[in-house]
């Protein structure tokens, strides 16, 4: 008897408004196999799950599953199937509770018809606790961190007790330690012959995980193959089309005035006793592990939260900020970190996103210079090499990283002298980061002073000219940029090693 793969998806084409975005991809996944779906932002990799999830229809080709042919129609038909999807987007309704997210659709009723509660909520501590997480399955979405909606949508996926899982970048607001749980649920899924196919741009990940792996490139199958021994350099030329470089950069150039003095802040049960200066032109980092409390320090520092004690000083002055606009006159831009929950407006155009903060720029006698937006919007989009046809669509037609880039580059344009932010690269492939590594380098180069946030301690090794080392809010450890390891930065990140001890 001949075998098939669980799922063969043969010559698939689409094109969006004439332009082609899937040209004859074939893609097989066996049973009990993680298979890596690799490629630039843009390639298609979300496109072309959609169309195994029934969300899009292709224009060509063909859909077996366990060798027989099947249209899949819509998404029903698709979970019918025994396919579940893990949105790039997550697909919470705020409104409603953890459990009623999860069920909602394929609630849960007693023998007389009523919402059986109790059972879905039982249902749904169980899956939770699984992946680690302990909170109320009656607790409104809307409420909870990133990282939490992100394993509520993998929980939901799980609960189908699906053949084949899709998990299009589900780790991109994870802490290292839910990935962790995550990857041990998806080795013993595999056990069970269940089929994943996983998308991500963090490599390492997909090397610890993946059997096998396909890139795509504009829309194109490049290759298929065994990910076992293979080198990563090798898989990212093959996604880019050429190497990258992952030397640290080296961009020794004079600082200017202090830009930004911060002596003894402390906000109770987030950070304490923090000082740390940034100068004009400098690059200054900040990483750490879960919990290290980097993006409440720079939150509050902007006035997104309650108050803190402690100084601040812009150019020399005292402030005090308590809201973010406060921050903005004073000089200061913030990017936060999961955008596209916190940063993105999903029905604008992609055009009016980038110009929305320099909208003062764009602005004169009360109507939006539509020249000069366009201008600036043709420079970041060949800069960051942003995919888009039109301008004018809405930035939900964009792909996940592509969006990313718009979000950036309209802070790269902003008339600040600080610039904050956080986890820059999230969903951005490996080539585009290098092109934003670029961009803010030029921006220290014109004096401004510039600060990262990241948990990938490669990252903040390769661009900053200093490193500040987070555990529990507090600094453990300061390194320059060259004289850092990412295995000394460990360990003050993991509370094993304390600043004093390497200066002592
Ligand atoms: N609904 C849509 N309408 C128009 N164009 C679309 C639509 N969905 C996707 N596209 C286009 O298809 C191309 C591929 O997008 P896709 O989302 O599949 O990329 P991706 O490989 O998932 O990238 P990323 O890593 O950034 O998520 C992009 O150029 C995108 O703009
Ligand atoms: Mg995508």
């Amino acid at each position: 008897m001949e075998m098939h793969p669980f799922v063969a998806m043969n010559g698939i084409e689409k094109s969006f408004n004439g332009v082609p975005v899937l040209k004859k991809v074939t893609l097989e996944v066996e049973r009990g196999e993680i298979h890596a779906l690799l490629g630039e932002n843009g390639a298609g990799k979300s496109t072309l799950m959609n169309i195994l999830g029934g969300v899009h229809q292709p224009d060509s080709g063909q859909i077996l599953i366990g060798g027989e042919e099947i249209k899949l129609a819509n998404p029903h038909v698709s979970q019918a199937q025994g396919i579940s999807f893990i949105h790039q987007e997550l697909n919470m309704v705020g409104d409603l509770r953890v459990y009623e997210n999860m069920f909602l659709g394929s609630e849960i009723r007693t023998r007389f018809g009523f919402l059986n509660v109790e059972e879905m909520c039982r249902q749904t501590h169980e899956i939770l606790a699984q992946l680690g997480v302990s909170i109320d399955p009656k607790e409104y979405v809307r409420n909870l961190a990133t990282s939490y909606k992100q394993l509520i949508e993998i929980s939901k996926a799980l609960l189908h007790k699906s053949q084949l899982i899709i998990m299009d970048e589900p780790t991109t607001s994870l802490a290292e330690h839910e990935v962790s749980r995550l990857f041990i649920l998806m080795k013993n899924l595999k056990k069970s012959g269940v089929s994943i196919i996983y998308i991500s741009h963090k490599l390492k990940e997909i090397q610890e995980v993946c059997d096998r792996y396909t890139v795509l490139r504009d829309g194109q199958l490049v290759k298929t193959d065994i990910m076992q021994n293979e080198n990563l350099e090798v898989i990212t030329k093959l996604m880019v089309g050429k190497s990258i470089s992952q030397d640290r950069y080296v961009h020794e150039h004079e600082f200017g005035e202090l830009a930004l003095e911060v002596q003894g802040l402390t906000s109770t049960g987030l950070f304490k006793h923090i000082d740390f200066t940034v100068r004009q032109g400098e690059i200054v980092g900040f990483t750490g592990l879960a919990g290290d409390g980097r993006t409440e320090l720079f939150e509050s520092l902007f006035g997104y939260r309650k108050k803190y004690t402690g100084t601040v000083k812009v150019k020399g002055k005292p402030v005090h900020i308590t809201h973010p606009r406060k921050a903005l006159q004073a000089g200061m831009g913030y990017v936060p970190k999961d955008r596209k929950e916190n940063a993105i407006i999903k029905d604008l155009s992609v055009i009016h996103n980038m110009s929305l903060s320099s909208m003062g720029n764009f602005e004169r006698m009360g109507f939006i210079q539509d020249k000069k937006e366009q201008e600036q919007f043709n420079t970041y989009k060949k800069a960051l090499n942003i995919k888009v046809h039109n301008p004018r669509i809405t930035i939900d037609k964009l792909s996940g990283g592509n969006q990313q880039k718009v979000i950036i580059a309209k802070w790269l344009e902003a008339e600040t002298d600080i610039l904050i932010f956080d986890n820059p690269t999230q969903g951005i492939d490996v080539g585009a980061k290098q092109e934003i590594y670029q961009q803010i380098l030029t921006l220290a180069k014109l004096g401004k002073a510039i600060i990262i946030l990241s948990s990938e301690a490669p990252e903040v090794m390769r661009i900053c000219h200093s490193i500040h080392v987070m555990y529990h809010g507090e600094i453990t450890a300061r390194f320059t940029g060259d004289e850092a390891s990412e295995e000394e930065i460990m360990h003050y990140a993991t509370g094993a090693k304390r600043e004093g001890e390497k200066i002592g």
